[in-house]
């Protein structure tokens, strides 16, 4: 198995890669000198097509494990569910000495993480991410959080994990969407990354579509890499993580606007199609360069669930976006891949223009 230390300021952690290795978790958990109180919470459908992963815990290696199954859905994804695990893991007699495992896709770690984090004021942590954007970016970096009010991942925490453990074979169950929507998310990162990547991935596309399994590893030890690089530089947003929000605020105000019948990653693919199209506005991309970037999200065209928005809703919304300050909304814009600009502002007709040209491209 891989191993990728990340080197955050707040901790240090490894993240294991490979196929068919979560049988090894009762181990690492030792070998990581964790706790013996074992609290697990995991995504109702992994646990049904992914039974082994409960029952692969050694139990005479722990005092006690409780199990929680999470449905894991944007509307899930609130105080309520939060509450269930700190009532859970009270009715069971959990303190500060506990591990908690969250097994599942982004929405799952992001809320377990966030329980993880205020519970005692922060009990120990482990990510198994289960879904291809939980692996190659949700999992790692630290962010977690739940939606309020009708903004997205508006209260969260910044929290490491004590490791990740990345088993490429949790993969295989994927519905397409959901292969769909971590490509959503791996072509942000050959945006941010570089012309190779770029090229790399639009080359691989069909193959990483259907999990082939060299690319798949690859394409994650590639993400996990370049995440892990920019967390260590920045590791609370105060100005180069902010790249990694490439195409979010567009993303999370389609999601909000279409009332989470989008999924996160296939938003994210229209809000990056939205970017490149600000960029080019703007004159940070001419037309030629535009044509040629538009050409990796153009293999998503037919694959993306939506069917019609609100353009003005959608601004209305962005200007609502946790990152917006005073009535301006911050955009994450690009040159050319690996070159971005932060915190740039437009006008409101730049960015309805935008959004127009983002979502006519998907429909
Ligand atoms: N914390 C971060 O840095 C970060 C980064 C990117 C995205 N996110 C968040 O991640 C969330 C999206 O994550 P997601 O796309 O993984 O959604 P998700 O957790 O809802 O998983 C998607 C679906 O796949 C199912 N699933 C999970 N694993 C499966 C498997 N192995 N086989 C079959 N089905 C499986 C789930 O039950 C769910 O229905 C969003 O809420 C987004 O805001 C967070």
């Amino acid at each position: 198995m891989k191993k990728i230390k990340v080197k955050a300021l707040s901790k240090e952690y490894p993240v294991y890669i490979g196929n068919k290795i979560f049988s090894s978790i009762s181990n690492l958990i030792v070998e990581h000198s964790l706790t013996k109180n074992l609290f697990v919470v995991v995504d109702k459908n992994v646990l049904e097509l992914h039974p082994g992963c409960v029952s692969a815990f050694n139990k005479n290696k722990f005092n006690k494990i409780n199990i929680l199954v999470f449905d894991s859905s944007e509307k899930n994804k609130n105080s309520k569910s939060v509450e269930r695990i700190y009532n859970s893991l009270i009715k069971n007699n959990y303190g500060r000495d506990s591990v908690v495992i969250a097994i599942g896709g982004g929405i799952t770690g992001d809320i377990v993480g966030f329980a993880a984090s205020t519970f005692g004021r922060g009990v120990q942590f482990v990510q198994v991410p289960t879904t291809l954007l939980a692996a190659v970016d949700s999992s790692v970096g630290g962010k977690t959080g739940i939606n309020f009010g009708a903004t997205k991942n508006l209260i969260g925490s910044f929290y490491q994990p004590d490791f990740v453990l990345i088993d490429t074979s949790f993969l295989r169950t994927l519905p397409e969407e959901e292969i769909i929507c971590g490509i959503g998310e791996i072509i942000k990162y050959a945006f941010l990354s570089d012309q190779k990547l770029f090229d790399d991935i639009k080359i691989n596309f069909k193959k990483l579509f259907n999990l082939n399994s060299a690319v798949t590893a690859k394409t994650i030890e590639t993400c996990v890499r370049f995440k892990a690089g920019v967390v260590e530089a920045d590791e609370t947003e105060s100005g180069l993580r902010k790249i990694l929000n490439l195409g979010h605020t567009f993303a999370h105000a389609f999601e909000v606007e279409q009332n989470y019948e989008i999924k996160h990653g296939q938003a994210v693919a229209v809000g990056l199609v939205c970017a490149l199209f600000l960029s080019n506005q703007l004159g940070f991309i001419n037309s030629r360069n535009l044509d040629k970037y538009l050409g990796l999200p153009f293999l998503f065209q037919g694959k993306i669930n939506f069917e019609s928005c609100n353009v003005e809703n959608v601004f209305n919304i962005m200007l609502r976006d946790k990152k917006s300050r005073e009535g301006k909304i911050k955009f994450v814009l690009l040159t050319e891949p690996g070159k971005l600009l932060i915190d740039v502002e437009a006008t409101k007709e730049q960015v309805i223009r935008s959004i127009e040209d983002g979502v006519s491209y998907f429909i």
